[in-house]
């Protein structure tokens, strides 16, 4: 078990597009999500992306607990998932507007646009293809995710920097309304 340390927005390997994992088998890589997953537990978070603990590989380590679904959302809890090299694919037209936050930009919140129903298919730590829907808080947690794969924090996703905002202030009432449910990464 190692808790790892987590890169912060400036640090070079947030920038960096990560490689593509060659074999998700590899016993180096199981190793990498077991000590992500640690990292999680350790922080109480929901997702972590390598490059946030320095490793410039394609692999995301998540889960979504019932504690962690908004209220009045009908999606499952997601069990622990370690997807690696995962490809994302809008299946909504639009995006809507999500708040966020990012273990990599911390005490700080933002409004972030999201697709709010994507496909993602991705290999497991056994090289086998999974393929799965997710919608509204799922989706945009997924999003975040991939995102740090390709150098992208959620700020230069956002389209009103004015939305962006430490957590101690209290300028975005609605962030602070619905804070919890939307918390994740
Ligand atoms: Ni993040």
């Amino acid at each position: 078990m190692a808790i790892l340390k987590i890169a912060r927005m400036g640090n070079p390997v947030l920038k960096q597009i990560a490689l593509p994992v060659a074999d998700p088998t590899d016993s180096e890589i199981a190793r990498l999500a077991a000590d992500m997953k640690d990292t999680l537990l350790d922080i109480h978070s929901n997702g972590l992306a390598a490059p946030q603990v320095h490793v410039a590989k394609r692999v995301v380590v998540y889960r979504v607990p019932a504690e962690r679904i908004p209220a009045g959302s009908t999606m499952e809890p997601v069990p622990w998932t370690t997807m690696i090299n995962p490809v994302i694919e809008p299946l909504s037209p639009t995006k809507k507007d999500i708040w966020e936050r990012c273990l990599s930009i911390p005490g700080m919140h933002g409004l972030v646009p999201r697709y709010q129903h994507i496909r993602i298919t991705f290999l497991t730590l056994k090289g086998k293809t999974v393929r799965r829907e997710a919608r509204g808080f799922h989706a945009s947690l997924l999003q975040h995710e991939c995102d740090h794969l390709d150098g992208t924090l959620y700020p230069m996703r956002m389209t009103d920097l004015s939305k962006l905002a430490f957590d101690s202030e209290i300028g975005n009432t609605e962030f602070f309304v619905r804070r919890a449910p939307e918390e994740f990464d």
